[in-house]
């Protein structure tokens, strides 16, 4: 089905804000900023008296609008727009040119925003990388843009937020000596998919479920995000973090936090924050000599897609033949709290595996006894799985009779896909844009959070960094050494995604 030119949102408007884009010449801007911001201003949630104001060097305005529309192109292109639609979005946009290390790009952006447009509100974004964190706080801070006496002033960071606990502290007390922490809005991408929300939502609304949700009827739970891709042009970001910094540190702790979370109180950032923050306090601290049960590390090594030949992740370009940093990580948490005592939270991702999905399974407890004995298909345990992409959505796993003269079962699986009728599944950047716009912080990270998830991985950190062998995984397979075993104990094992 086309998709139609203006699609229908479902939000508040915002008020009229200036957009600073620091860092507006990268990649994060053209991929997802700029087409989040298109697709609200069509739909109304982004106010047309907004501005957009790039901060960027070594470009002309005209040559980064350009580069803006080809990014529409490339990486927006469900969203139609003629050459005239894009001029009228294009006259949004002003471009202060200079480095973000000195100090006068930040008085020309203040008497830019100050001169152009009459200032009151403004976001600045920080599509930069994190060493740049700090100087653009203390930029903005020194030219009095962090002042909120004629508007608000927030400062999205995106992640990593940090590389340590150590650093991560450090970030958050430099960056907290110069800003309110109200004004810092810490973005984690995986919190404003849909589907992550729906778990809420599913949660919290549904109250069939309360009752099983617990230790009672839960075997485990799986979060995973399965990725084909390989490290595309990252590698010397990619070479310095590896997958458990990426995604288990960030993305997929969060999720697990949503995933055990108590009911909170009410549906506002502290109170979901808070009730965060005690399901990672409760984390169980991993002792290092039961890392190597509780974690595995994996690189991918040469193998195939299909007929396509596929890289070894040594020889990716920028990448040193030597390096040993982990392209598939896994740990199995514990949650030693009265609801989860006892029920592992293994988290898993990797690249240049078969497909890519995310996934949150709910895996119950086995039948605890076989009335049928049947000889086929034993009866297997249900499971309930939040798709959160590909094809968003829930399915339930029970067990049926197979037709016919018989008491033997089968499978039968429960679909519910989140979106209907074509709906339109908004991105997570444009969520969360909406939200910083509307002072809405439920969906992003808080400092102590930040740091308990750091506190919570360092000993595998440490004990990763002395790794000298590698695990290797062939790419474009499921062969990760060690992942059985992870899940020995877990009913039904490990769940490779269909
Ligand atoms: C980013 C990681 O945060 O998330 C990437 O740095 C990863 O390595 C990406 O590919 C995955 O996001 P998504 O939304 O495609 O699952």
């Amino acid at each position: 089905m086309e998709k139609p030119a203006v699609t229908q949102c479902i939000g508040e408007p915002t008020e009229p804000t200036n957009i600073v884009i620091l860092g507006a010449g990268g990649d994060l801007t053209k991929r997802k900023l700029i087409p989040a911001l298109v697709k609200m201003l069509r739909c109304g949630l982004l106010h047309p008296d907004s501005k957009i104001i790039g901060v960027l060097k070594g470009r002309t305005k005209e040559q980064w609008l350009q580069s803006l529309h080809q990014g529409m192109q490339e990486y927006a292109a469900e969203i139609i727009m003629t050459d005239q639609q894009w001029q009228k979005f294009a006259a949004m946009f002003s471009m202060v040119g200079g480095d973000l290390q000195e100090e006068q790009t930040y008085t020309e952006l203040a008497a830019s925003l100050q001169s152009l447009h009459k200032l009151k509100n403004a976001l600045f974004y920080c599509a930069v990388p994190p060493r740049w964190y700090t100087t653009i706080a203390a930029g903005l801070h020194k030219v009095g843009l962090a002042d909120e006496s004629e508007g608000f002033r927030r400062v999205v960071i995106e992640k990593p937020f940090g590389m340590d606990l150590q650093s991560a502290r450090q970030l958050n007390k430099d960056l907290q000596a110069l800003l309110d922490e109200s004004q810092i809005y810490r973005i984690d991408h995986y919190l404003g998919k849909e589907s992550v929300q729906n778990l809420l939502v599913y949660r919290f609304t549904n109250s069939i479920l309360e009752p099983l949700w617990n230790r009672n009827f839960i075997d485990h739970v799986q979060i995973s995000a399965a990725e084909s891709i390989g490290i595309e042009y990252r590698a010397n970001y990619y070479e310095k973090s590896g997958a458990l910094r990426d995604m288990i540190q960030s993305h997929l702790m969060q999720v697990m936090t949503l995933v055990a979370m108590e009911p909170p109180v009410e549906f506002t950032a502290d109170a979901v924050r808070d009730e965060k923050i005690k399901v990672l306090r409760a984390v169980r601290a991993i002792e290092p000599e039961d890392i190597k049960h509780q974690a595995v590390a994996a690189q991918y090594g040469s193998g195939k897609a299909g007929d396509d030949d596929l890289k070894a992740y040594v020889a990716e370009e920028d990448v040193s033949a030597e390096s040993v940093t982990e392209t598939f990580a896994a740990v199995r948490f514990h949650i030693d709290n009265w609801r989860w005592q006892g029920v592992p939270f293994i988290l898993w991702t990797g690249k240049r595996l078969p497909k890519r999905v995310s996934e949150i399974v709910i895996r119950f407890r086995k039948p605890p006894f076989n009335l049928f004995d049947t000889h086929a298909n034993p009866p297997a345990a249900n499971s309930l799985v939040f798709r959160v992409h590909p094809d968003e959505g829930i399915t339930l796993r029970m067990n049926a009779k197979m037709p016919g003269l018989t008491t033997d079962t089968q499978r039968m699986i429960m679909r519910a896909p989140y979106a209907e009728n074509g709906a339109d599944v908004s991105d997570a950047y444009e969520v969360l844009l909406h939200d910083v716009l509307s002072g809405d912080a439920t969906l992003f990270s808080r400092a102590d959070e930040v740091e308990e998830s750091w506190s919570i991985i360092e000993p595998i950190l440490n004990d990763w960094k002395e790794r000298i062998s590698v695990n290797r995984y062939r790419a474009g397979s499921w062969d990760v050494a060690g992942m059985e075993e992870l899940f020995e104990q877990c009913v039904g094992g490990w769940h490779k995604p269909s």
